[in-house]
């Protein structure tokens, strides 16, 4: 199983909670980023960046989820990370392509527009699958190849 690292801004911290507690119970080794209380004001483009920066240490193999109010901010951040592939979902077809079509290695989501017991369905969903040879493939090696031409 796939270690998760997790991070939120104040905006999501109860969000957060409920979905660290969620993957601990199904399994998963969960690596919390903060933010730990609602009266921490740390931008979430920071957590963000803590996150991104430990699945890119971990050689890509943890994943991430990043919440906010939207999830729009993080998935923003996320992706000006070399390797990261983030989408913001809040349903659970976007959940399955972002894994399966575009190899998304980060899911994110926002307390403010979704409540905690859809956002445990969808992320169980993006969990439970993996990337396989495809012919999305090619168009995952396209991301890439604009992103080395673009990210130094
Ligand atoms: C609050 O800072 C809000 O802007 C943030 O949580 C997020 O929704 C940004 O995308």
């Amino acid at each position: 199983m796939r270690t998760i690292v997790i991070g939120c801004d104040n905006a999501a911290v109860h969000l957060k909670n409920e979905l660290m507690g969620f993957m601990e119970k199904k399994g998963y080794t969960v690596e919390n980023m903060g933010c730990d209380s609602t009266e921490d004001s740390t931008y979430y483009p920071y957590v963000a960046e803590k996150v991104c920066r430990e699945i890119i240490n971990s050689g890509y193999q943890k994943h991430g989820v990043l919440i906010c109010g939207t999830g729009l901010g993080m998935a923003m951040t996320a992706n000006k990370f070399k390797g990261i592939r983030a989408g913001v979902c809040h349903d659970i077809f976007s959940a399955e392509r972002l894994k399966l079509s575009n190899d998304g290695n980060v899911i994110c989501m926002g307390e403010r527009v979704i409540g905690a017991e859809l956002a445990k369905r969808i992320l169980e969903k993006w969990l439970e699958l993996d990337f396989v040879d495809c012919a999305s493939t090619s168009k995952v090696e396209a991301i890439k190849e604009i992103e080395g031409e673009n990210l130094k």
